[in-house]
């Protein structure tokens, strides 16, 4: 089956059947999240945004941590419950965990439906076949599913940024990691659905893509369109359309990416590069594949080529085996680095992960939560350090939206990736703003506008 759908706006029409779907995990799922809805619409099904009202409940799930999924198990307990109440609703489980768990999670009388991620266009037929009275399952994984025809149905409120997924899958196999397993294989997508996907955004509105995949860096279509050339293809579809990218996987980060960041201005002055830990030892049995001493010539790379950029980064404390000096060797590198924000986890042991087989989960709880602790204080005194860097200067905001606080003010990113609040002024959602910094926290830029 293929679907041809270009309509980028959701169908909201109560006469219709309705589904509400609720997404747990990365970005990825937000965007599998309107990928899925982008499959049902056509089918009669409309979008509705009070639980209460759906005939059928979606949750999207993650299985990237322990506590992830715990949330998800709560969640469908207390599914359950609605469900006894509404006659007739049903209950579909997608994602990570349904890939992961499969047949356990039919066995809990909730749900009535498993999808892992490269079977959501099949999900009409399961639906449907839930007339006949049995559950539903398809947890295929695909060598070649992109969804590279499907326009997603874009949920965000804001009409300013969207996610485009260029690929899917990871080959990685980072040891801690069950990506793999329940993403399946690397696979690349068509560069020109690409393109017109974000054309059609631009076109539609929309001043933002963020371009995704557990590592962009390995894009590859037919040998020929490497992720430079992607990112430099999606640059020029106009200078007012800012590009951004995530994740980059530090040992497929090359320099002919930095060079074409460097030569277009609206492609954003960030990159996320996950280390993890700082020390080798914990790297290698991490199966990361780069060394401390290889990561930070990358860094330097970053700052050469394109001085104004910021870095981000993920980090897991207490990995199998780590050390209090291990530990400090992550510290270390965190300073050297100077790091903006940070994404930052206790590890959590995945069954059947080349960790769970092989490195006993040995860092007792407290150990690792006191380790997290230090790894986030220090963090933010890096993110004030940085904001700090920022003072006074001149910098351009693409406003997404008015302030939690005031709607006197707005609130949108700067090209680094950092949040800046300031005067309202004439302007609206979607308007590139010029703001001068006047003040901030580790979180947030406040300005004035210039
Ligand atoms: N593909 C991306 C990351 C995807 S998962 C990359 O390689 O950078 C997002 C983050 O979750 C990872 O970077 C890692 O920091 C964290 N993570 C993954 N598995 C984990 C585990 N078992 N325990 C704790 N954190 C984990
Ligand atoms: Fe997981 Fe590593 Fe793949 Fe990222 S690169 S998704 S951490 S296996
Ligand atoms: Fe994303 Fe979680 Fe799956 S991080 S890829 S939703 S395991």
């Amino acid at each position: 089956m293929t679907i041809k759908f270009h309509s980028v706006k959701p169908i909201l029409d109560n006469n219709l059947k309705q589904v509400y779907i609720e997404t747990y995990g990365c970005q990825m799922n937000v965007n599998d999240s309107e990928v899925v809805l982008s499959v049902l619409q056509p089918c009669g099904y409309s979008i509705c945004d009070k639980i209460q009202d759906a005939s059928l409940i979606l949750v999207n799930t993650c299985s990237i941590r322990d506590n992830a999924e715990q949330k998800v198990w709560a969640r469908i307990k207390q599914l359950g419950y609605l469900k006894r109440k509404k006659k007739g609703l049903k209950i579909g489980i997608l994602g990570c965990m349904a890939e992961r768990l499969k047949e356990k999670l039919l066995e809990n009388g909730a749900v009535d439906i498993v999808a892992g991620p490269d079977s959501y266009r099949e999900l009409p037929s399961l639906i449907e076949a839930l007339s006949g009275g049995d559950k539903q399952i398809n947890t295929m994984l695909s060598q070649e599913e992109t969804y590279a025809d499907i326009s997603p149905v874009r949920m965000d409120k804001n009409g300013v940024s969207a996610y485009i997924a260029i690929m899917r899958g990871c080959n990685n196999f980072c040891s801690y990691c069950v990506v793999p397993y329940v993403r399946g294989r690397e696979r690349s997508r068509n560069p020109q659905s690409i393109i017109n996907e974000a054309r059609e955004l631009f076109e539609n509105g929309y001043k933002e893509v963020t371009l995704l995949g557990q590592n962009v860096n390995s894009y590859l279509w037919e040998r020929e369109v490497t992720f430079a050339k992607l990112l430099e293809m999606v640059a020029k579809i106009s200078p007012q359309l800012r590009v951004r990218f995530s994740t980059s996987h530090p040992k497929d980060m090359d320099d002919s990416v930095l060079h074409t960041i460097a030569a277009f201005e609206n492609i954003c002055r960030h990159v996320h590069l996950p280390i993890q830990s700082g020390s080798n030892d914990v790297l290698k049995r991490m199966n990361r594949k780069y060394t401390r001493e290889e990561y930070l010539a990358k860094v330097k790379k970053i700052k050469d080529i394109i001085p104004e950029s910021t870095i981000s980064t993920d980090m897991i404390a207490g990995f199998s085996g780590e050390t209090e000096a291990d530990h400090l060797e992550t510290l270390s590198v965190m300073r050297e680095v100077g790091y903006y924000t940070a994404f930052m986890f206790q590890y959590s042991e995945r069954p059947d992960t080349k960790a769970a087989e092989m490195y006993p989960d040995d860092v007792p709880h407290e150990i690792k939560n006191r380790r997290l602790n230090e790894i986030i204080a220090l963090q933010n005194e890096l993110s004030h350090i940085s904001n700090m860097q920022d003072m006074d200067k001149i910098v351009e905001v693409l406003v997404e939206g008015t302030s939690k606080r005031s709607t006197a003010e707005l609130v949108g990113r700067t090209s680094q990736n950092k949040i800046c609040v300031f005067p309202a002024g004439e302007h609206k959602v979607g308007d590139y703003v010029k703001v001068k910094v006047t003040s901030y926290t580790s979180a947030t830029l406040k300005g004035i506008l210039v």
